[in-house]
């Protein structure tokens, strides 16, 4: 059953060039309700841990050294349809091929340093939030 929430990460990059104001303004444009937010900064180990679905990819070692590098933003939104609508929201994983209009197509700069991070089904967001958010930090 879908739950309405997804969960994104304002990924080091992004953080590093001043745009969370712009990013959470474009998500909260979208419709998004934020029901979980904080700044942090994974560890190289939560970093391996979160991207363990990834650990055979080539890029794995340059992914999880950068999402480790600098500060994130890390929160869970609500919104009806909200895996879907918010991957339309960030556009392709490629900033290349984002559409205009897009977070990626305005704040990411290559594949690997994409700017955002959106949850891709419904039972990975659940796992996602958790990881960052204990129950009393949903609301
Ligand atoms: P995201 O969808 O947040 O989670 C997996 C991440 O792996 C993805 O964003 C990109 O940042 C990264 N990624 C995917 N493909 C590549 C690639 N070919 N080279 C480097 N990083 C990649």
């Amino acid at each position: 059953m879908a739950t309405n929430r997804t969960f994104t990460m304002i990924k080091p990059d992004a953080v590093e060039n001043g745009h969370i104001g712009g990013i959470l303004n474009m998500i909260a444009e979208g419709g998004f309700k934020i029901v979980s937010l904080k700044l942090t900064q994974l560890t190289l180990a939560d970093a391996k841990a979160f991207y363990a679905v990834h650990a055979t990819r080539p890029f794995y070692g340059e992914l999880v050294e950068f999402m480790s590098r600098g500060p994130i933003v890390a929160a869970i939104l609500e919104k009806e349809n909200a895996i879907e609508d918010f991957r339309t929201l960030i556009g392709a994983t490629n900033p290349a091929d984002a559409v205009e209009g897009t977070i990626r197509k305005k704040y990411a700069t290559s594949i690997g340093e994409n700017a955002v991070h959106g949850s891709d089904s419904d039972a990975n967001a659940a796992v996602e939030g958790a990881f960052h958010f204990a129950g009393r930090e949903q609301f």
